[in-house]
């Protein structure tokens, strides 16, 4: 029988070696931090993840039942691409109603049972606000395009052409042709910088600036812990629609070359981001902004001045880069001495998936463990892309007839537009990969068979099972969590290696990139750390428990983790 002494210390016990599992289920606090600085982000395509009702497309009650999967994964907030009610010509990004939710994916009932699952498990909503368009189809729209004299006239831009049968100016669509569409009814031209589908709203008119903005609280009321902000580059327009500078030659749309000089990146861009902001300062909500930039000091702008625009514009940048530890080792020095907090990012709905990306075709397996270990052990917030934690692959349309997403029916067959890396989720080996009892909306790729969860999960060399390694490290080492960013060895050109710092204790990372085995040699003394020893935390490879830092040997494309102390 235990005493009353015994029993306390073995409830003590329990307690003690619960708490890291309870840990893990929400992103860690330190210090006053906010929770996003230390929170792993996912994003999740909501036509493709899963399906509960057997209709081909996925929906919100498919997402909530893969909360489990999510929270075992290591997630703590979940971006949602748009799933509000609309004609879907862009999947979306054409919304037609703000404060809906659009019928393929569920109602607003369901959205309130996923945000309080979500909640149960950890895991925060983040919804993806189209900031700069609407649909055509928006009833602001409607009555926009009703009468010259309609009362949201102003809300769209709407313009007389230069000349009969000319376009008020020379600006192209982001989607190709002319960004200003004819319109018969009232004999006016208006501009959508995307399809003509979706006309841009007018940030001039503070009418539209309010509905925004009311919008935003709005959810933020109904639970949602933040928002990823659309095409936040192209809100405002010069007002006396100047023509662009023509460049030479054609894009591959047959378009003229130009720089948006007058449609994008205006100053006033970064008064509706300190707009946005100060809502979401009442809520405690956090902005991800789409920030496509060419350099860091463009993306440190988009912070603003004060700190008073976006808490995590994304590096986007990391998506285009060439997989090269001097090429990532240049990057990540630049982004993490800007003074801003970084958000990694390798993969998302536009751009082909990062595991055919990065790859070099035959050790793209490798690779894709080297691109997790990197941008998961970074200092700053990482921002998953659902399906690259099992090495998705892109799966483009073989015959324009298939394509769905119709800037790839225009460029087809040179880019075969955003399908492929849109594909249904693979949970397992079942046909439809276990997305849908119904008809898939896209095809998806044979390799399912083999990349999907439920075998990754049994494979303890997946790429699923790194992953989970990598965040659950993630959530519980402090120098991962708030240690500083040291490169180390930085004239290697194939290894790139850095130290994460924390007061006493720091993680060694090493990844070798390249085709070829390296050896690596560390001496830790400068930042502190004599012995000369780490201790192994996770590798590729087969390694010891303890590994001399004068001599690591690495297999073509291993990682090394390590764990150094003083
Ligand atoms: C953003 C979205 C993209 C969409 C476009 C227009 O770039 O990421 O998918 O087509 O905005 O809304």
């Amino acid at each position: 029988m235990p005493t009353k002494i015994s029993r306390f210390l073995l409830l003590f016990l329990a307690l003690f070696f619960a708490l890291p599992e309870m840990h893990s289920q929400s992103a860690p606090q330190a210090g006053d931090a906010p929770w996003w600085k230390h929170a792993v982000f996912y994003e999740i395509y909501p036509r493709s993840y899963m399906d509960s009702n057997g209709d081909g497309y996925g929906d919100l009650n498919g997402i909530a039942s893969k909360l489990d999967y999510l929270q075992a994964l290591g997630v703590d907030a979940i971006w949602i691409a748009p799933c509000f009610p609309s004609p879907q010509v862009d999947f979306g990004y054409d919304v037609s109603d703000y404060e809906n939710i659009d019928k393929t994916y569920g109602t607003l009932g369901d959205f309130d049972r996923l945000e309080k699952l979500g909640r149960e498990h950890g895991i925060k909503i983040i919804l993806d606000f189209v900031v700069n368009h609407t649909s055509d189809q928006h009833p602001w729209f409607l009555d926009s395009r009703s009468s010259r004299t309609a009362k949201k006239r102003n809300w769209y831009i709407w313009r007389d052409g230069k000349a009969p049968n000319q376009p008020p100016n020379n600006w192209i669509s982001g989607f190709g042709g002319s960004a200003w569409q004819w319109d018969d009814k009232t004999n006016q031209y208006y501009y959508h910088y995307f399809y003509p589908q979706q006309p841009d709203l007018n940030w001039r008119n503070p009418a539209v600036v309010n509905a925004m903005y009311d919008t935003t609280a709005w959810w933020y009321k109904r639970g949602v812990a933040g928002f990823r902000l659309d095409a936040v580059d192209t809100l405002y327009e010069d007002p006396a629609l100047k023509d662009n500078p023509v460049l030479p030659g054609k894009d591959d749309r047959g378009d003229p070359n130009m720089r948006n000089e007058y449609n994008q990146k205006l100053p006033e861009v970064h008064t509706a981001l300190q707009g946005l902001r100060t809502v979401a300062n009442k809520y405690d909500a956090v902005l991800i902004g789409e920030t496509w930039t060419s350099d860091v000091n463009e993306l440190k702008r988009y912070y603003g001045s004060r700190n008073d625009e976006l808490q995590m514009p994304m590096d986007l940048m990391f998506i285009n880069l060439k997989f090269s530890a001097p090429v990532f080792r240049q990057h990540i020095a630049g982004i993490d001495a800007s003074g801003g907090w970084p958000v990694y990012v390798i993969g998302n709905h536009d751009k082909p998936r990062s595991w055919n990306r990065y790859g070099d075709g035959t050790h793209n397996d490798h690779i894709a463990k080297d691109m997790a270990a990197l941008y998961l052990t970074l200092r700053g917030t990482p921002i998953l892309y659902y399906g690259e934690e099992i090495g998705m692959q892109n799966n483009d349309p073989v015959r324009k007839e298939d394509v769905k997403d119709p800037v790839g029916r225009l460029t087809w067959p040179t880019d075969k537009g955003r399908d492929g890396e849109r594909t249904p989720m693979q949970w397992n080996g079942t046909p439809n990969a276990g997305f849908t009892t119904g008809i898939p909306w896209l095809p998806i790729p044979v390799t399912y068979r083999t990349y999907n969860v439920a075998d990754e999960l049994q494979d303890p060399n997946s790429i699923l099972n790194w992953y989970k390694g990598l965040l659950a490290l993630r959530h519980k080492d402090p120098a991962l969590i708030d240690g500083d960013y040291i490169a180390l060895n930085q004239d290697d050109p194939n290894v790139l290696s850095y130290l994460r710092k924390h007061n006493d204790d720091a993680v060694l990372v090493v990844i070798n990139m390249s085709a070829a085995p390296q050896k690596a040699s560390f001496d830790l003394k400068p930042q502190g750390f004599n012995s000369g020893h780490a201790k192994t935390l996770m590798t590729t490879q087969n390694m010891g428990a303890t590994q001399k830092l004068s001599e690591i040997a690495l297999q073509p494309f291993a990682v090394y983790i390590g764990e150094v102390a003083k």
